[in-house]
């Protein structure tokens, strides 16, 4: 089990992981490579037996960290992983300069939105009927 940056070579599996999850964001595998080699973006991956299972993924600009992907294989769910990688990728995000971390999610997505809110993000802020014209998008953020 380990924590590590995700490489060029990962994307396919990332792309693979993401398309388990229909709430992530969907990059596809270019998205993903397009991330790895973009110097403002990092993503964070929790592999078990070799294999990643989960990832997170940021942009940190001007002090400002957004998070912009996140997902955990449907079997490795509720093994506290996807809080590892929040934790970590706030730490991280923290030490190389970051004064806020944000987020937007799904106002219906409640595993998430506890997931942040165990991480200690908050609401700040609200779009509404931003999803399909119908669900609202919640801001979530922290001041780090
Ligand atoms: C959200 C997600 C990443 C959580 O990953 P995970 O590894 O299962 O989360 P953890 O096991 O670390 O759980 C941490 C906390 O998240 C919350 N949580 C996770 N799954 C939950 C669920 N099914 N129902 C309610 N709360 C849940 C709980 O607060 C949990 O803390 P607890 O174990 O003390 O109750 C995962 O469910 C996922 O991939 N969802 C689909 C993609 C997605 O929604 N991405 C975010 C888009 S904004």
């Amino acid at each position: 089990m380990r924590m590590r940056p995700a490489l060029a070579l990962d994307a396919p599996r990332l792309a693979w992981i993401e398309q388990t999850q229909p709430l992530s964001a969907h990059w596809g595998e270019k998205g993903f490579a397009g991330e790895v080699a973009n110097a403002a973006s990092r993503i964070w991956c929790w592999e078990e037996n070799g294999e990643i299972v989960g990832f997170l993924a940021l942009r940190l600009a001007a002090g400002m960290c957004e998070i912009l992907n996140l997902a955990v294989l449907p079997a490795s769910c509720r093994q506290g992983i996807g809080f590892r990688l929040l934790a970590h990728a706030l730490r991280d995000a923290r030490a190389r300069g970051a004064e806020t971390v944000t987020l937007e999610v799904n106002v219906t997505n409640l595993p998430a939105i506890s997931l942040y809110t165990k991480a200690g993000l908050a609401e700040w802020g609200r779009r509404e009927k931003f999803y399909n014209g119908t669900d609202d998008a919640l801001i979530m953020g922290i001041h780090l």
